[in-house]
């Protein structure tokens, strides 16, 4: 989603402002803006698309100053062109904005009956116009500020410039997140610390309803009624050099790559390695005495949030309620305080799981947050926070973000297994030196895999529609291969239980429409090997992914079988996630689609 940054500086600010930019890409965008002041002149460049045409913008029509704002905006209100690119300015105000103004229409409304008129179709420019409006009536920057946040709604985090004082950035925060980077005389904004970590690592993170104060060595923070409130300066994890690809041709191969790497990271903190035991962190909710769990989240962290569903009933024999957050929320599920909730997110910022999150806690529930960003609101706003430690994920497309979920999830399950009683000792040191294997096997596989899924892929991207099937823990597994072929390849894809093929979606197959059985030889082989007959009968083309027991039992024809090793059930959800991951990627590849800033697609969903 869009992205902030701000600098109150001590020199040019306009190449820096789009260098940070740059590392909020991943967020997704369609178009950018700059704005400066420079010797009390308040000046701008825009342009749709992606940031390179900014640069051109700014190469042909430079701008200088030691002030700026900027912003990449993804669509929410307003086609994604030029006029509609931030920042917006208004009578020497000019203001960059994260999220929806939803009161926007009334608003829209009222001050067009005053005579304001607008030149865009954003709900953002009603804070431009209603700052510029309280600044005509005679408010100082600073009321007039506070005014505006009385009087907008919604999910936002706002930066706000005035020509009228090039010393001082304001921003706000009702939703969306903001950090304030304190650096040496100079001051910076940005919507996450990883935008700001060139620039410094002492970090200041807004909280719902702040308003900053920035000036160029210090910041005030107020409420949205002007008392002053303290937060606190942290050192952030976030690393400078975390935007490079290595070798790789795009971040999503780079992070498909480093997950043997990241898992091991994951587990280390999860598990003791020297007595094949879950660490007591893994326990900080007490799982023995909740008679269920809820887990919600949207998206790849919903479908890690499937397979944890299988493992909490399975070895805990602990009943999960799931569902997607933005269901979630609305479902009015009856809750009681004995229970507890989890939430996943990588980012820990995603607006729907956020508010279920809050849901939950508003009904007692003990609450704990599985993310990457431990920074983030979703892991603040938790009694329990469970890192994956993944590393910063740039693509858009979720991959090692995944695995890690799945790690860190069938670390817990095992450890509220231990503490309901339903795994002895030896059933727990069985599972953990299973997840031990993970990295090894991951490693193995990547090399393994390779050649036959570039291979592979080619066909695939051919295809206008793909079919995904597993049972069991394959089956959230099917849901996350058909979404990540859909988000980066555009091929129209779907994923089903097995056995609800018969039920439906059997219509669709036919001698064009490629199958992908996902079967590692569990206790459910038998049964999707009877599925994939279905689709054999009828001229299906199955690509089976399989274990090598799984390959040597199916005698049926396939158009290509991904044989991986044999492993316990346990991670076979992570190790069956790389052929689905490379699949998805290398198709991608050949047909040129932007595979790390998928279209429309945004890496932090700051709203609903
Ligand atoms: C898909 C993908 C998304 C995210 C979803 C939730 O590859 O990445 O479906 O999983 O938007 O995001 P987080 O995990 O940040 O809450």
């Amino acid at each position: 989603m869009c992205g902030i940054v701000g600098i109150i500086g001590n020199q040019p600010v306009a190449g820096r402002l789009v260098d940070a930019l740059k590392r909020l890409e991943y967020r997704g965008y369609d178009s950018a803006g700059v704005a400066t002041i420079h010797r009390g002149v308040m000046d701008r460049r825009r342009a749709e698309g992606k940031l390179f045409n900014l640069e051109k913008r700014l190469s042909e029509e430079p701008l200088e100053g030691e002030v700026g704002i900027a912003h990449t905006r993804w669509a929410t209100h307003g086609v994604p062109n030029e006029t509609n690119a931030h920042p917006h300015v208004v009578d020497g105000v000019a203001v960059v904005h994260n999220g929806i103004i939803e009161n926007f229409f009334e608003l829209k409304d009222e001050l067009g009956a005053e005579g304001a008129t607008f030149a865009t179709q954003t709900d953002t420019e009603v804070v431009a116009q209603l700052l510029a409006k309280y600044l005509r009536e005679g408010l100082d920057n600073r009321a007039a500020m506070l005014k505006m946040l009385n009087t907008v709604s919604g999910a936002y985090a706002l930066a706000v410039m005035f020509k009228n004082d090039p010393g001082t950035i304001m921003a706000a925060r009702s939703g969306p997140p903001l950090a304030i980077g304190h650096g040496r005389g100079e001051m910076f904004l940005g919507s996450d610390a990883i935008a700001l970590s060139p620039f410094t690592n002492e970090i200041t993170y807004l909280h719902d309803g702040d308003c900053a104060v920035i000036s160029q060595g210090s910041v005030e923070i107020l409420d949205f009624s002007g008392n002053p409130v303290s937060r606190p300066r942290q050192i952030s994890q976030a690393s400078a050099f975390m935007v490079d690809k290595g070798n790789h041709r795009h971040f999503m191969e780079k992070e498909i790559h480093e997950q043997p790497e990241v898992i091991s990271h994951a587990l280390g903190h999860y598990v003791n390695f020297a007595t094949n035991s879950i660490s007591p962190s893994a326990t900080e909710i007490d799982f023995k005495d909740i008679p269920s769990l809820a887990i919600s989240a949207c998206g790849t962290a919903y479908l890690a949030g499937l397979v944890g569903k299988y493992w909490f009933e399975r070895y805990a024999r602990l009943p999960v309620e799931i569902d997607v957050a933005s269901e979630f929320r609305y479902r009015e599920m009856p809750l009681s305080p004995n229970q507890a909730a989890l939430f996943i997110s990588q980012s820990g910022e995603t607006a729907d799981t956020l508010a279920s999150l809050r849901y939950c806690k508003e009904n007692g529930l003990k609450i704990g947050a599985v993310v990457n960003v431990r920074e983030s609101t979703i892991a603040r706003e938790s009694d329990a926070v469970y890192p994956i430690l993944a590393g910063p994920e740039i693509g858009v497309a979720s991959t090692k973000a995944f695995t890690c979920q799945l790690a860190v999830l069938a670390s817990l399950a095992i450890g509220a297994g231990r503490a309901r009683g339903t795994l002895s000792v030896a059933q727990e040191q069985e599972l953990v030196r299973h997840l031990t294997e993970i990295p090894r096997i991951m490693a193995h596989v990547l090399n393994l895999i390779q050649p036959q899924m570039e291979q592979l892929s080619r066909d695939l991207s051919k295809c206008k529609d793909v079919l995904y099937l597993g049972r069991g823990t394959s089956y959230p597994l099917a849901l996350e291969g058909a979404l990540k072929l859909k988000e980066i390849s555009y091929i129209h894809a779907e994923g089903y239980a097995a056995g609800e093929l018969k039920h439906g979606p059997i219509a669709l197959i036919d001698e064009n429409m490629p199958v992908i059985v996902i079967a590692p030889y569990d206790r459910f082989f038998e049964k999707t090997v009877s599925n994939m007959q279905e689709v054999a009968a009828r001229g299906g083309r199955i690509i089976f992914i399989t274990d090598e027991r799984g390959a040597a039992a199916s005698k049926l024809p396939t158009m290509a079988t991904i044989t991986l090793p044999d492993v316990n059930e346990i991670i076979a959800p992570m190790i069956f996630s790389l052929p689905i991951q490379l699949l998805a990627y290398h198709t991608a590849v050949f047909m040129g689609t932007d595979v790390d800033q998928p279209r429309n697609l945004a890496k932090s969903v700051t709203v609903e």
